[in-house]
């Protein structure tokens, strides 16, 4: 982002505040406790929480693996990852035992039923001793296979049910599901242990500050929001573009590919946050239905529909990569043009964007307005002023962006684009955003279900995505085209957006 002229809210403190309650006593119950994601995103975030004041004083976490460890050697670990994967200060040292007090380490094998009954009387004596009153909050990190196994194991050790006031959560990590009929599955087996309400599906887009200042950007400025719409936005980009390639994860990445990895969450969480309309309440219900009935709106792509709609390709080094199978057609890069069906937005395009093995880490939304209708200035024949665009931007730079044209000083009536821009670190210093995962887990603590998927949502983004997928193993299949990787992707991209008489934007 450029910033030519700076806006920033050093000069005005009017920050509304919403009421921040802490949780009730409770236990946090870690599956998959000796994974990646407990270590490096988990635990930070649960120790930076319990650092700001934020945790209950009656609070345990039970982490559970199938591993052989004891729980002073968990603590152990736990605190390595700390250290290697979050800022620790000073201060928050000091904290550590306290905290560490709290977490047990619990060995299970994920199908053995009397390892969920010890886990129960174990929960119970926490219970008794920290007078966590039996709330307890399920996280499952484990693979994915195993999620209907430890619902089912919980289920059957009574563990999931909610009596006399006390409450039972469970969050669950994408992937939710392969597809629309393994998702739907999946839905179901959760639904015989848990209630809907009861089920915190996490995408962490959602948990990233800017993406929640899409909202307030939204729905608290009433400038922009008779705006946005397509009287006045010729189209819109989400891009998420990222410098790393497939890392260890070819066992995983490989049958996934772009559009189940990015597309079906973090990209249609964007997509339905930017086009919904405004809910009544800011509540888990009224945002959740909003975002349903976009996407009960998008214009439907068949399979044999796929080239007019998609690009797909692979970066060159991809098929080299460690545990890939050979000759993989698995999509790294992909573009996604859809159409909403409704009133607001009717024939204006949306081109989704992602790839991995990229020149930049990129994350933004950018907003193309209409160009003038009528140009008073005199321009040589053929040119047009650039149309406003406003950037919303979610990485690297947590910010946004307004461009526009002023008049060049001087004689006659040339003109310019600038950009006007809100930096967040220039308001809040570097690095000092919480963790999508400090704010989600939170939230799930306090019963929020705003910020999480609801079961209907992700079926619908699946009944979009399959049949994508399903056209691109058809011999309607766009040409699979290949990139080098530390580049922008394909040409094929740009060709394509080109061809609506477009060009990228970031
Ligand atoms: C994950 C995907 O959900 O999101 C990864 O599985 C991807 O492949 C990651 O790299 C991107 O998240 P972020 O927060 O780094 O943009």
């Amino acid at each position: 982002m450029s910033d030519k002229v700076v806006i920033s809210s050093a000069d005005s403190d009017t920050t509304k505040d919403t009421l921040r309650k802490i949780p009730d006593p409770c236990a946090v119950v870690i599956f998959g406790a000796s994974g990646d994601l407990t270590e490096r995103k988990l635990m930070p975030a649960l120790f930076r929480l319990f650092c700001e004041g934020l945790l209950p004083e009656s609070f345990a976490v039970v982490a559970v693996a199938r591993s052989e460890m004891d729980s002073e050697s968990f603590r152990q670990k736990v605190r390595a990852g700390i250290e290697t994967y979050s800022r620790i200060s000073p201060d928050q040292v000091n904290k550590w035992s306290a905290f560490a007090e709290g977490l047990v380490y619990h060995r299970v094998n994920y199908d053995n039923a009397e390892d969920y009954k010890a886990l129960g009387k174990l929960l119970a004596k926490i219970d008794k001793k920290k007078d966590a009153a039996y709330n307890c909050l399920f996280y499952l990190s484990t693979p994915p296979i195993l999620y209907p196994i430890i619902v089912d194991q919980l289920g059957k050790a009574g563990l999931s049910q909610q009596s006399g006031g006390s409450w039972r959560r469970i969050i669950i990590e994408k992937p939710f599901g392969h597809d629309l009929a393994s998702a739907t599955d999946l839905n179901n087996q959760v639904h015989k242990v848990f209630e809907e309400s009861q089920v915190y599906r996490i995408d962490h887009y959602l948990g990233k500050e800017t993406v929640q200042n899409l909202l307030v950007f939204r729905f608290a400025n009433a400038i922009f929001e008779p705006l946005w719409n397509r009287n006045y936005i010729d189209h819109v980009q989400i891009t998420v573009s990222e410098e790393v390639g497939l890392g260890s994860r070819a066992g995983y990445y490989d049958t996934a590919g772009i559009m189940r990895d990015v597309f079906q969450n973090h990209l249609l969480q964007l997509f339905t946050l930017t086009t919904m309309e405004p809910p009544a309440e800011f509540n888990d219900n009224a945002l959740r239905d909003e975002k349903v009935k976009v996407l009960k709106s998008i214009r439907p792509i068949r399979p044999e529909e796929v080239t007019q709609y998609t690009v797909r390709a692979q970066y060159r080094t991809y098929r080299d990569e460690k545990g890939v199978a050979p000759g993989t057609e698995t999509a790294t890069f992909a573009v996604l043009k859809l159409f909403i069906d409704n009133w607001r937005w009717r024939d204006v395009p949306f081109y989704l964007r992602s790839g991995k093995a990229l020149a930049n880490k990129v994350t933004e939304i950018s907003i193309h307005f209409r160009y003038v209708p009528h140009l008073m200035f005199p321009l040589p024949a053929g040119e047009q002023l650039p149309p406003n665009v406003l950037g919303l931007c979610l990485q690297p730079k947590e910010g946004m962006r307004l461009s526009f044209e002023t008049k060049l000083p001087g004689a006659g009536m040339r003109t310019r684009s600038v950009g006007m821009t809100y930096l967040y670190e220039q308001d809040f210093g570097k690095n000092t955003l919480p963790d999508a995962y400090e704010r989600l887990i939170l939230d799930a603590l306090q019963g929020d279900a705003s910020l999480f998927t609801r079961s209907d949502e992700i079926e619908l983004a699946w009944r979009l995505i399959d049949p994508i997928l399903l056209g691109w193993q058809s011999k309607h299949a766009p040409f699979l085209t290949f990139y080098e990787s530390g580049t922008r992707g394909p040409s094929k991209a740009d060709e394509f957006i080109q061809a609506d008489g477009r060009t990228w934007f970031v």
